[in-house]
């Protein structure tokens, strides 16, 4: 194959050959930048007519530019249009479709803008609607765990430290963990997408445009907040790249730990737990089986934000303002993370919504590892024993029954007093989970009551978001 090839109709003039083809397959990113088509003519839209107003281009070029693209538009959603893999990029490409409807016109649509301010705009624009679908599907994740977590108010399971029984808790608290934890999520995610919405166009290459186009008027139209203050900056920043795949990774961890909750929830040995068939596969081998493969692709699935990440990172570090082409290698990072949160979420809530939860095997395993022993130095602390001391009695206590292979609320009155004559017949109700539950009444606590009132306040937050 020869490495020649004629020189490129957009920028060749200045070169004697064209770039090799070797160098022009390297440096082509249309196969993944052409995702950011519609907020490419979104753009172009938007920028000819300011032009037109500024008096850069006729009321006529206007006309042929905005039929042009428009028409390139339904080409490409209706699979229509050839993506060119020697114009480079999405921007070329239209370009150059463009000029075979609209001629001449559409030579002069870059007037006063590069692709250094085109592709900065272009990735914020598609950032802030994927942003919003983001949104919307933590929204809806997060409804699915309230309307489970109001099922299952005052249903108690053990709660766990170091994956270790720790205390009782109530399903409904557990559940509203993970409420919370999206809920930052959201705020996250909307932070950055206010602090993202600022406008190049007008940057051009670095240093800004002599061209009088109305840069407020053109932010307005495309829906930013504001435009940016310096040219430099807004065309090597990829600050809303970073923040972006940080939110994504942090998303991520969250959704990967509580999958990881049902995967061991939903294993015979926990049993706490049932998914939904719909949302397990079976083995080859192992007639059997039933695995929690969703689960598991969230949860290894999210390693890809984190890569995302680390990928922005590395790529930015060590590059001097203005722009370089390394950040062409932005965009599969970015597209990356957003695929995980898209899908992810979207099937996490519906896996949410069937779990079936196993009430009876949470209860029962309240019944094992001294699960109440905190309250029991509770009570001590109550009969005014100091509470450094009343741990160290309850566990005497728990040595004891231990030796014995029993719990502590097996022990009768007089085996406790043993231990601490403040010990009365009232301490059977500080052993029992249920009662421990209902004790533990502070905001926030695992209470059924302030349970019920979490799942208020989150039903608030839901719908003050329609
Ligand atoms: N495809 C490029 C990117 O994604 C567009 C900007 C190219 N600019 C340039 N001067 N070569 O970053």
């Amino acid at each position: 194959m020869s490495n020649k090839s004629t020189t490129n109709p957009l920028w060749g003039a200045r070169f004697s050959q064209g770039a090799g083809a070797i160098t022009q397959n390297y440096t082509s990113s249309v196969d993944v930048d052409k995702r950011l088509y519609k907020e490419d003519i979104a753009g172009s839209l938007a920028y000819a007519l300011a032009l037109k107003e500024a008096k850069v281009i006729s009321a006529k070029d206007y006309l042929k530019i905005s039929k042009g693209l428009k028409s390139i538009l339904l080409e490409i959603e209706s699979g229509k249009f050839e993506w060119k893999h020697e114009l480079e990029d999405v921007h070329m490409n239209i370009e150059s479709a463009l000029f075979k409807k609209a001629g001449n016109a559409a030579k002069k649509l870059h007037t006063g803008r590069s692709r250094n301010d085109q592709i900065s705009t272009d990735l914020r624009l598609h950032l802030d609607s994927t942003i919003s679908e983001i949104l919307t599907l933590i929204n809806q994740a997060q409804k699915s765990i309230v309307k489970k977590a109001k099922k299952h108010a005052e249903d108690i399971m053990p709660g766990f430290t170091h994956m270790q029984i720790a205390q009782p808790i109530t399903f409904g608290h557990h559940l509203m963990s993970w409420f919370e934890m999206l809920d930052r999520d959201f705020s996250r995610f909307s932070d950055s997408q206010k602090r993202m919405s600022v406008m190049p166009l007008g940057s051009a290459a670095l240093a800004g445009s002599r061209f009088k186009v109305d840069r407020a008027m053109l932010a307005k139209r495309l829906n930013f907040k504001g435009i940016s203050n310096n040219s430099i900056d807004a065309v090597s920043d990829r600050d809303f790249a970073m923040e972006f795949t940080a939110n994504a990774s942090i998303l991520g961890v969250h959704l990967s730990r509580i999958c990881e909750e049902l995967v061991l929830w939903s294993s015979s040995q926990f049993n706490y737990v049932q998914l939904s068939d719909e949302f397990c596969t079976g083995s080859s081998i192992m007639p059997q089986k039933k695995n929690p493969d969703v689960a598991e692709l969230i949860r290894g699935g999210s390693s890809k934000t984190i890569a995302s990440l680390m990928g922005i990172l590395s790529l930015m570090k060590n590059q001097p303002l203005a722009y370089n082409r390394d950040m062409q290698e932005d965009k599969s990072f970015i597209f990356d993370a957003a695929d995980y949160c898209t899908t992810s979420l979207e099937i996490f809530s519906l896996m949410v919504t069937s779990i079936n939860a196993n009430t009876k095997k949470m209860r029962l395993d309240c019944n094992i590892g001294q699960i109440t022993a905190t309250d029991l130095a509770d009570y001590l602390v109550e009969k005014d024993v100091p509470f450094r001391k009343a741990h160290e009695v309850v566990g005497r206590i728990v040595k004891h029954a231990e030796s014995k292979g029993l719990q502590i609320f097996d022990l009768s009155t007089n085996e406790l007093r043993k231990f601490s004559k403040v010990i009365t017949d009232d301490v059977k109700i500080y052993l029992d989970p249920s009662q421990a539950v209902k004790a533990r009444n502070l905001v926030g606590g695992t209470a059924p009551v302030q349970v019920k009132r979490q799942i208020e306040r989150a039903v608030k937050i839901l719908n003050k978001r329609k």
